[in-house]
């Protein structure tokens, strides 16, 4: 199901029960703020268990029918959660076994959010009967939009249903207690099992250092979250089908495969929460939330998603938590836009006056009016927001993909390699999103599961590990005619984490056109450095030495006892051609490299000669009108050259070849 809605939303998490003595006056109130600040959306409801049923089995939804009226008396949207995020004491008080286990084998009590066993049958249970009784209530309600499920699911649980469920888990994946020995490799240190009975989960009280182990765990907890989310999400899909699901997600959260839960959801939503300093390490945070919104439209398939949360003003949660700069609302705002969100939403609408979240930023603060800085910056989000109508449901058009893989970074991080943990997978995969974005190029970001077909060029940096399939889809992708630029660390171990051997090679060995024999660690103080095309370039923390067969040479290694060996490579397969970047380097070679592979390619940028610190997007409407964004993430002010004349989208006037920015700011042009 695509959701539609023909506006761009601005909202934000609404918490009207903090309030529910003085509604009479707060509540009214909220709703004007709300108008004022153009807003037309709240989402409710995702901690509101205790209130909503106040005893076992005894509910109340008279004061949500109240907010669910007037939220439809003033033209807003409700974003209903399910309240799964949080329970009432009563109900971890009679049912103890909705409480997780940590992995040191110890049950945790009552208190703050999350905190939730997923595979307690009393959870679900009780999750079911609310979810089916909210979705009863407010089937029909015009204030209905959207289902916000639960809270930022996370974590696991290590208790004994949990510990049970992953032995299932791990009968269906290996089917023999023989083949799961083998996969894990427990003919090493004795760790041969006999029966399914024995396998626990990992611990710091027992087996860490098996990764095998720890990722058949991760796999687990993710498969588990995904079946207790179908669960969760039953009662709506059944009550009210029309009615689109999202989870609100957390970007880059370690915990779980968001592509994996992404197919389960209509529509993708995160909350982004970028360390805004005010000073030139802004750019890097900017980059940072590029990344992620890049990552979140992913999980969903690229379809527009939502920005469910953010601060419009500091957080409470860092150590030091400064005020952002004036206008900064606004860039992080349309930023989101930029990326493919259709929405603009705030932790959080009001600011309770006390409990745990007291100094968090707040739409109405803790001076309860809207004569604040705050305020009059959201309205102005708002208002650009109105401005910016027809963008809502444009979709992104991109032609590269670039892949990051949960499963990958699992592996990669779990094993005992080369920096060990440390091995820097997201930050690499980053890397190319910064050298993409600055070279003007959108990107998708995919993983190992996605259709990759409908790209032209597809960077897989660290693909550390081949999943089921991946290796032939990447076959027929550069076969076909597709350009994949590929790096160090990729194709070592097979879906089992296996190494490839001589015998049962790695499929990558065929699309590089070369074997990697070796691979070198450096540690800060040591470099290497090469030459391509006239250029010196450095070669920092990771140096692969490998053997042509195919491959051409494009650079070799100048210094240790490698020089002369390549590493920069290039081989022609099928219609297409892989290169292979086999040492990490600075930014410059990315950005100098990347430029060159994909002009080579035939790939155009959205904007070619980019000032330092922008970057350019587009998003397409079906009829093919064009959105084309400009970010500049920096605190100077950048003049960005135009190929031709544009309209401002938000002001209407012209833009004459040169678009003139200012720090920190999104410009939104339309094709005149
Ligand atoms: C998360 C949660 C919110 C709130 C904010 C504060 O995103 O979903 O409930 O705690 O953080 O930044
Ligand atoms: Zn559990």
């Amino acid at each position: 199901m695509k959701f539609h809605y023909p506006e761009l939303l601005h909202g934000g998490d609404y918490n009207p029960e903090q309030w529910m003595e003085q509604k009479e006056t707060i509540w009214k109130q909220d709703m004007q703020y709300a108008r004022e600040a153009g807003i037309n959306t709240l989402s409710i409801g995702i901690f509101s268990w205790a209130y909503l049923e106040p005893e076992d089995g005894v509910y109340d939804f008279s004061w949500m029918d109240e907010v669910m009226d007037n939220l439809a008396a003033n033209g807003i949207k409700a974003v209903l959660a399910t309240p799964s995020g949080a329970r009432p004491a009563w109900l971890a008080k009679k049912y103890p076994s909705v409480l997780r286990m940590t992995a040191q084998r110890l049950p945790n009590v009552f208190g703050g959010r999350h905190n939730a066993c997923y595979s307690s049958p009393d959870y679900e249970r009780k999750v079911t009967e609310i979810n089916t009784r909210l979705a009863e209530r407010y089937k029909d309600h015009p204030a209905l939009m959207m289902w916000h499920v639960s809270n930022e699911y996370n974590n696991e649980c290590h208790c004994p249903r949990c510990q049970e469920r992953f032995r299932d888990w791990c009968k269906a994946r290996y089917g023999t207690i023989e083949n799961l020995n083998r996969c894990w490799w427990n003919s090493f240190w004795s760790h041969k099992y006999t029966t399914f009975d024995e396998i626990i989960s990992p611990s710091p009280l027992g087996e860490e250092e098996n990764v095998a182990h720890l990722l058949a765990w991760k796999r687990f907890c993710t498969d588990n979250l995904v079946r207790f989310f179908k669960t969760e999400i039953a009662p709506l899909r059944r009550i009210t089908p029309n009615v689109p699901v999202t989870a609100n997600l957390m970007g880059t959260f370690p915990g779980l495969d968001y592509f994996a839960l992404g197919k389960e959801m209509d529509i993708s939503s995160w909350d982004n929460y970028p360390a805004w300093t005010g000073d030139e390490r802004d750019l890097a945070v900017a980059r940072n939330s590029s990344f992620r919104h890049d990552l979140m439209r992913g999980v969903c398939d690229q379809k527009p998603y939502l920005m469910m949360e953010s601060s419009p003003s500091s957080v409470n949660w860092n150590t030091i938590n400064p005020l952002r700069k004036p206008g900064t609302v606004l860039y992080q705002g349309l930023q989101a836009i930029a990326h493919g969100s259709d929405s603009v939403q705030y932790f959080q609408f009001r600011a309770g006056r006390g409990g745990s979240e007291q100094y968090h930023g707040a739409v109405i603060d803790r001076t309860g009016t809207n004569r604040t800085r705050t305020f009059r910056e959201v309205a102005e989000v708002g208002a650009v927001l109105k401005q910016l109508k027809a963008v809502a449901g444009s979709e992104t058009r991109n032609q590269i993909a670039l892949l990051y893989d949960w499963n990958v970074r699992w592996s990669v991080e779990g094993a005992w390699m080369l920096h060990r943990h440390h091995e820097q997978y997201e930050e690499t995969v980053r890397s190319f999103h910064i050298g993409l974005s600055s070279l003007g190029y959108g990107v998708d970001m995919v993983d190992e599961t996605c259709d990759i077909s409908r790209y032209k060029v597809l960077v897989a940096p660290m693909a550390y590990m081949m999943r089921e399939g991946f290796g032939q889809k990447l076959r027929a992708f550069v076969a076909g005619g597709g350009t994949l630029i590929t790096t160090y660390v990729t194709g070592y171990v097979n879906q089992e984490l296996l190494t490839y051997m001589d015998a049962d090679p790695s499929p990558m060995n065929e699309l590089t056109g070369m074997h990697v024999d070796e691979c070198d660690a450096l540690d800060d103080r040591t470099f290497g450095h090469f030459v391509w095309n006239g250029k010196k370039y450095r070669v920092k923390e990771i140096a692969e030495l490998a053997t042509p067969t195919t491959a051409q040479t494009l650079a070799v290694y100048a210094d240790r006892f490698y020089a002369t060996q390549p590493c920069f490579t290039v081989n022609e397969y099928g219609k297409g051609r892989c290169y292979y970047i086999a040492a990490r380097t600075d930014a410059d070679f990315l950005y100098d490299a990347l430029g060159w592979m994909l002009k080579e390619a035939g790939l155009e940028p959205i904007l070619s000669r980019l000032p330092e610190g922008t970057c350019a997007t587009e998003r397409y409407q079906e009829d093919g009108t064009r959105f084309l964004f400009v970010q500049n993430g920096t605190h100077e002010r950048k003049i960005v050259p135009l190929p031709k004349t544009m309209k401002d989208a938000v002001t209407g006037k012209k833009v004459y070849e040169q678009l003139e920015m200012g720090e920190l700011s999104v410009a939104v042009l339309t094709d005149e």
